[in-house]
């Protein structure tokens, strides 16, 4: 039995990878460590909760101690960093915490790793640390050598995280990898982004703000190619490397507004258009070449089909957005742990 770290697991990008790895490796055990933020939602975990493969740890990553402690209890095999703040919108209003967590939170679990023996590392990072690509040049892609050049205090936060890793690898051999994933999308999404908000909001009969003219474009990937992306460059990936991940499915965040209120049978009028976020990135698009060629990875979802999965979700599971758009998600891990 190998047992692997999952920090970040209470959260979207997270809690579908714990699903995906305990239900495809009978053989791996996952302990989650969360320090369940408001973007964390141990109601998406409760089935788990008493699974013998599975545990659950309320704690944060940029406490040096704490993670020090879990590393000696349980002598992980590999730890994959999901945990960040992850909201650019937040990253604009309240720089600071993105810091603390998506830097020095990742420095506290490379030094665990260090100190535990050299334990295989995946960093979980995000095609924003390219920065943007312009509208009117559609054969543009990231590469992996695309240069780093962010927008956000988010973006810029994520890539400090990636050049230490890179950092801990030629400087202490540390057993790296990076991924660098477009924008997902799927069940248990929080619904602040635009593809949850915009399915909740219509579903709520309120308003659906798009930013600016609804131009910018974003590349969508359902989020369980993602998880099988990450399991596997943890079976394969070369240590030191970045993988970027993404599956050309392109769309301006017009098109994804009117495709998910059609879904809905829904018309148009609820679309507002908002003021515009400051610094907004035009274009994201990936080039996974390198993971399709070396690790023989490729997307098993469309655009059409995941979005259409993705409705149907939140649809049948109301309850669970219900809770978090009223708070109610917050008072889960009391009712389950107490006041431990
Ligand atoms: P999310 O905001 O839904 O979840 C983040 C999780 O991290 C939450 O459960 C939160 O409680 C936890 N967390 C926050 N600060 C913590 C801390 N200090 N200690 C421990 N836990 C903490 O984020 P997500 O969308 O699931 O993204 C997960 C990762 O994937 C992030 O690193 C993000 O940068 C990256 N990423 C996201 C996308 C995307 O489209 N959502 C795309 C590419 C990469
Ligand atoms: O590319 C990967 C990144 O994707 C991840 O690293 C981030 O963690 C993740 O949040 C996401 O960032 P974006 O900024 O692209 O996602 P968001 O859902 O916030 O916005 C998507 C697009 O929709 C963006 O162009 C802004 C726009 N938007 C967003 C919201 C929330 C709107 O027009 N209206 C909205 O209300």
């Amino acid at each position: 039995m190998k047992t692997i770290l999952v920090t970040g697991g209470a959260g979207f990008i997270g809690s579908n990878f714990v699903y995906y790895m305990l239900r495809t490796h009978p053989n791996v055990r996952v302990v989650v460590l969360d320090a369940l933020t408001y973007a964390g939602n141990l109601e998406t975990l409760s089935p788990l909760l008493d699974n013998p493969r599975f545990r659950f740890v309320k704690g944060d990553i940029t406490d040096r101690a704490a993670v020090e402690n879990l590393f000696r209890e349980e002598g992980f095999d590999a730890v994959v960093n999901f945990a960040a703040e992850s909201h650019v919108d937040r990253s604009i209003d309240t720089p600071e915490i993105f810091l603390k967590t998506n830097i020095l939170g990742t420095q506290v679990l490379l030094d665990a790793c260090r100190k535990g023996g050299n334990i295989r590392f995946h960093q979980v990072s995000t095609d924003e640390v390219y920065g943007d690509l312009p509208l009117d040049r559609p054969d543009l892609f990231f590469t992996e050598e695309t240069p780093i050049h962010t927008s956000s205090p988010y973006s810029a936060s994520k890539a400090g995280a990636d050049l230490l890793v890179q950092a801990y690898h030629r400087t202490y051999g540390a057993n790296i990898t990076i991924s660098r994933c477009s924008n997902n999308y799927g069940p248990y999404h929080f619904p602040e982004k635009l593809i949850p908000l915009m399915i909740t909001n219509a579903m709520e009969g309120k308003s659906l703000p798009v930013y600016g003219e609804g131009k910018n474009i974003r590349d969508w990937l359902y989020v369980k190619d993602h998880c099988s992306a990450i399991d596997l460059i943890l079976q394969g990936g070369r240590i030191g490397e970045v993988y970027n991940i993404g599956g050309h499915n392109e769309r301006s965040n017009l098109q994804v507004v009117k495709a998910i209120l059609a879904l809905l049978g829904k018309d148009e009028s609820a679309i507002t258009y908002v003021k515009d976020r400051p610094g907004h990135d035009l274009r994201y698009a990936i080039d996974p070449t390198k993971m399709r060629q070396e690790l023989g990875w490729k997307p098993e979802t469309t655009f059409e089909t995941g979005l259409r999965q993705t409705v149907a979700w939140y649809q049948e599971n109301r309850d669970w957005w219900e809770h978090v758009k009223s708070g109610a998600y917050l008072a889960y891990y009391k009712q389950h742990y107490g006041n431990t």
